[in-house]
């Protein structure tokens, strides 16, 4: 048999004391899997003296990450210190400098310099495994980089945050408030160390750029993203969409469209019957759109310590075994620019929430400016009555059928101007399930 892998892993939080925990209560169970044992010999973190629920004895201890990743003790570097920049960067040129394989569950670090790493490890022939960036215990990565090799891929979309996909739940299901809902997400370890990349969809874009890049053979491309978070999404949205037969995610889509690829992370509203809007919680769930498989969706845990633990012990064992392609599915100096399709390109039905003075022509004047935008409506709605002449606003929903987002914005903009709605309008696209 193989000597041992050796392992130094960088970052001892909740995945990092995880994987290690598995490493250990697991190893035998593993050898037969890797062909070799998997021995961690070597870690970093910021202190020293806590206890994180696994054997640090014989284990060497690097209080400088790039340190532990040159080190000539370990074969492959675990980076889990997260960061796009600063230290967690620093220590993985220094393992692929080195001539060390990379596993790292760091989306913001890959989504914003994966194509200059994936072309230092393809130098040397090193991997940079990376399952538990994108939606944590699901083996998306994998199925989208080995197993959907004969497809030509049309879209890849998904729940890609648990956080905010928790948040959601929460206010449908209990009538909550963001705020609340927010501490709660952190409460369980779920959000980032700085939320507002979860509830702002950075989180979920940097995720989206992994998969939009190997799905579409392009390089990583993360300001090709157009970005909505959640917290604009009210209970009045919320109560709207069940009414109408939705439910609101927070999506990351990215699709072959004819103009070239369009990739989003926003709201959208999923019909009930859709399997995805029936994801509930801090679950994730991704669906691939195969011209040869068809469409395959995966729900699973997409945040917690075991969970992405479990991603980041399989790309070792792939590593032990010599099972590895080209980070991003094919060589890194094949990987083409995006070609991109703009939002006001974007076609599709929506929702539209507006709050409109209760007062003769209001109703007519808005459906003539959709009219006039070329925009046919599916349903309109408006709520409650208020004493005529009363300057209180009522809520107006609206479905439009299929129309295209730069008639939408166009038709939204003069609506606002003609002054018969108070504040902004809100508008949220409808996903084809
Ligand atoms: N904050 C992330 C989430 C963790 O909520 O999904 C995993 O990336």
């Amino acid at each position: 048999m193989s000597r041992p892998l050796r392992i130094g892993i960088a970052g001892l939080g909740t995945v990092g004391a995880s994987a290690a925990g598995i490493l250990q209560r697991k190893a035998n169970a593993i050898v037969p899997k890797a062909g070799r044992s998997i021995v961690v010999t070597g870690v970093s973190a910021r202190s020293r003296g806590k206890d994180r629920g696994f054997d640090l004895e014989g284990i060497a201890w690097f209080d400088d990450p790039a340190e532990l990743a040159a080190s000539d003790e370990i074969d492959v570097f675990v980076e889990l210190i997260g960061g796009a920049n600063g230290p967690a960067k620093a220590a993985v040129e220094a393992a692929l400098a080195a001539g060390k394989h990379v596993v790292t569950a760091n989306k913001a670090l890959l989504a914003t310099h994966g194509n200059a790493l994936a072309c230092l490890a393809d130098a040397s022939g090193l991997a940079i495994g990376f399952e538990a960036a994108v939606a944590g215990g699901i083996p998306i990565i994998k199925t989208v980089r080995e197993a959907a090799s004969a497809n030509t891929i049309n879209r890849v979309f998904g729940i890609l945050n648990g956080t905010c996909n928790y948040i959601l739940t929460r206010m449908e299901e209990e009538g909550l408030e963001f705020d609340e809902c927010l501490k709660d997400a952190q409460a369980l370890g779920y959000a980032e160390a700085d939320p507002t990349a979860d509830i702002e969809g950075h989180d979920s874009a940097h995720k989206l750029a992994l998969l939009a890049s190997i799905v579409f053979g392009s390089e990583v491309d993360l300001n090709s993203i157009y970005l909505e978070g959640i917290s604009a999404i009210s209970q009045e949205d919320l109560r709207a969409a069940d009414e109408l037969g939705y439910r609101i995610k927070l999506l990351g889509v990215a699709q072959r469209t004819e103009q070239g690829i369009e990739q989003r992370v926003t709201p959208a509203m999923l019909p009930k019957s859709a399997p995805m809007a029936r994801v509930a919680g801090v679950l994730n769930a991704v669906a691939v759109d195969g011209d040869a498989f068809g469409e395959i969706t995966m729900v699973g845990a997409g945040a917690g310590g075991d969970a992405t633990a479990s991603a980041v012990v399989s790309d070792i064992v792939d590593i032990a075994r010599g099972r590895f392609s080209p980070a991003l599915g094919i060589p890194a100096e094949s990987l083409t620019p995006v070609s991109r399709s703009g939002m006001q390109a974007h076609a599709g039905a929506y929702y539209v929430r507006l709050n409109v003075y209760d007062r003769p022509g209001a109703l007519a004047g808005i459906a003539t400016r959709m009219a006039e935008s070329g925009i046919s409506l599916e349903s309109i709605m408006q709520k409650g009555r208020g004493e005529t002449g009363s300057q209180t606003p009522l809520p107006v929903t609206i479905i439009t059928h299929n129309t295209m987002e730069e008639h939408i914005r166009e038709a939204l903009a003069r609506i606002e101007a003609d002054g018969h709605i108070e504040g902004r309008p809100q508008m949220i696209r409808i996903e084809k399930a």
